[in-house]
């Protein structure tokens, strides 16, 4: 009997584990869209690493060394698009497409390159999931502008 109250003690833990994870999910949504200051978590920036990682086999931050098929993405949101010092490889496309990089226009590249700038020379179809664009963004804005 006294196992089963234990049992039952844990389930009931755990229960309200779960209920409060739910509970606070809408919260964290809403700080997340509505704040670019919000921080990222641990876990957050965890994930964000790995969403970047197929960036990165065309892309430099800061903090990266050597030459890639892509332009570094060095401070780049409030940048004029093609305007990476030193890559010569910008299509006429985005060279003349007028964008200033802000999250919604990143929003829109990196959900559809071609829809937003057609013609562009991104090997890249896009990113669907809304959730993981929102979070690819955010940890955009921080790693971009790191020293
Ligand atoms: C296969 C290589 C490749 C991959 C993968 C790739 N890119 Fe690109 N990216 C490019 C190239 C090349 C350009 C220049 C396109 C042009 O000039 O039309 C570009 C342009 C950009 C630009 C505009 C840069 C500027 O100076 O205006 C951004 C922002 C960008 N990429 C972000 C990303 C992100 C974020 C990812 C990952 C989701 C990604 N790219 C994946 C090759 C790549």
């Amino acid at each position: 009997m006294k196992s089963d109250f234990s049992l039952n003690g844990l389930k009931s833990v755990a229960s309200a584990a779960i209920v409060a994870t739910c509970l606070a999910l809408p919260t964290l949504e809403a700080a997340a869209g509505e704040a670019e200051a919000a921080p990222l978590s641990d876990r957050e920036l965890a994930r964000g690493r790995i969403l970047f990682l197929q960036c990165r086999a065309c892309h430099a931050v800061p903090g990266d060394e050597g030459e890639r098929t892509g332009p570094a993405l060095h401070g780049i949101f409030g940048q004029e698009a093609a305007a990476a010092a030193g890559f010569r490889g910008y299509s006429e496309a985005l060279r003349t497409s007028g964008i200033v990089w802000d999250t919604e226009l990143m929003d829109r590249w990196l959900r559809d390159p071609a829809r937003l700038v057609p013609g562009n020379t991104m090997a890249y179809a896009g990113i669907a999931d809304d959730q993981s664009r929102d979070l690819l963004i955010r940890y955009l804005e921080v790693i971009t502008e790191a020293e």
